[in-house]
């Protein structure tokens, strides 16, 4: 992936002094940075994490957790914005907080992203100390210096706080800004749920064990708890297992929440997968991200389970998954997404 907006930061990570912090956007995914050890990456993505750890880095996972960071420990700081908000007020009032007197804050992003109401937001905290920069027709990237008395902080939504977000006739779920459409029922998987007890019914008998395979904030693991079966919810997004755990908690959902990416490290089988997966049209679709859902999904079904997979209707699954399923059918579609069951998974898919 070429991110010409990442790209502005390159060479504030080259020559990144000692004490220095990136905050580690999805962009980082694909590129293949030497390891600096002068650099300490936070990232809310698991798979992210674990492939800069593979490659080297001093990289940690968390919801954007700075509290462990003395205030004023640190030199530099590195942020390519975010696509949320909330999330990316929130980093920047971390980073000011960390951030030592004359510490430097470098942001950069996208005018399709709002980085010009950032630059412009995160002048007004720095007190002026800023050097903005448009670097290409969309690309902008800002030098912030610490000041002695910055101004107030940004508007964050109460970031890191969970709340209860959104709610249906049966349930409240609790949730945050930084997880998968966090304040609202996907219409996707509302969708799902609308045919659970049609394909359960397909099943030889009850399911002894249900995943929830990139579960947010466990929309799918809550409606599906009905069944009594244990769940087993996953995602790789720290935000996205928080949340889910405390509707676990609250809502008593029988089961486990684990961090991991595409499920690895989980072990089957389970009768019932449900899975909203994180490729939409209109999305950048990541292939590689598709077929290893798919790969998790034919690893972990039972022999006489059925993985339901709930997608835009322009994304072609069916072909992708002829290689790992024997059964493919699609059992459901309307005006935007189909339900897609896969069963009997071919054995090494
Ligand atoms: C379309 S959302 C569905 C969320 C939830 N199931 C729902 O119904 O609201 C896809 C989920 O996949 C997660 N995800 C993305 N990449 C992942 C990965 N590599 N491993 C596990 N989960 C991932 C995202 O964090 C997101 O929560």
């Amino acid at each position: 992936m070429n991110d010409p907006a990442f790209n502005l930061l390159l060479p504030f990570i080259q020559d990144a002094p000692a004490h220095t912090l990136w905050l580690a956007d999805e962009n980082l995914l694909r590129s293949q940075i030497a390891p600096r050890s002068n650099i300490h990456m936070i990232a809310n993505r698991l798979d992210l994490v674990q492939s800069a750890q593979e490659r080297g880095w001093q990289a940690d996972w968390s919801d954007f957790d700075l509290s462990g960071i003395p205030a004023g420990s640190v030199t530099r700081v590195i942020y390519r914005v975010s696509k949320e908000k909330a999330l990316v007020h929130h980093n920047i009032n971390q980073a000011l907080r960390v951030l030592k007197i004359g510490g430097q804050l470098i942001l950069s992003g996208d005018k399709g992203e709002g980085i010009k109401g950032y630059l412009d937001r995160t002048r007004v905290l720095f007190a002026g100390r800023a050097e903005t920069e448009k670097a290409s027709a969309n690309c902008w990237r800002g030098i912030f210096t610490r000041p002695e008395q910055p101004g107030s902080p940004l508007d964050d939504r109460d970031y890191s706080q969970l709340r209860q977000a959104c709610a249906d006739e049966h349930f409240r779920y609790w949730s945050k800004p930084g997880v998968f459409g966090w304040d609202k029922i996907d219409r996707g998987s509302a969708f799902l749920i609308q045919q659970l007890d049609t394909f359960v019914a397909e099943l030889q008998a009850p399911p002894r064990r249900i995943l929830d395979l990139g579960c947010g904030y466990g929309y799918l693991s809550v409606q599906a708890a009905r069944l009594g079966a244990p769940i087993t919810a996953t995602d790789n997004n720290a935000a996205a297992i928080a949340a889910c755990q405390r509707n676990f908690a609250e809502l008593g959902i029988l089961g486990e929440v684990i961090p991991a990416s595409c499920g690895a490290g989980i072990d089957g089988p389970f009768e019932l997968i449900l899975c909203n997966p994180p490729f939409h049209a209109g999305f950048s679709v990541e292939d590689d991200l598709t077929e290893r859902f798919l790969s998790a999904a034919a690893r972990l079904l039972d022999r006489n389970g059925i993985a339901a997979f709930v997608v835009n209707r322009q994304i072609m699954l069916e072909r992708r998954a002829a290689s790992r399923f024997r059964r493919i059918q699609t059992l459901a579609e309307d005006g935007s997404f189909k339900l897609v069951l896969l069963a009997d998974a071919k054995t090494g898919a």
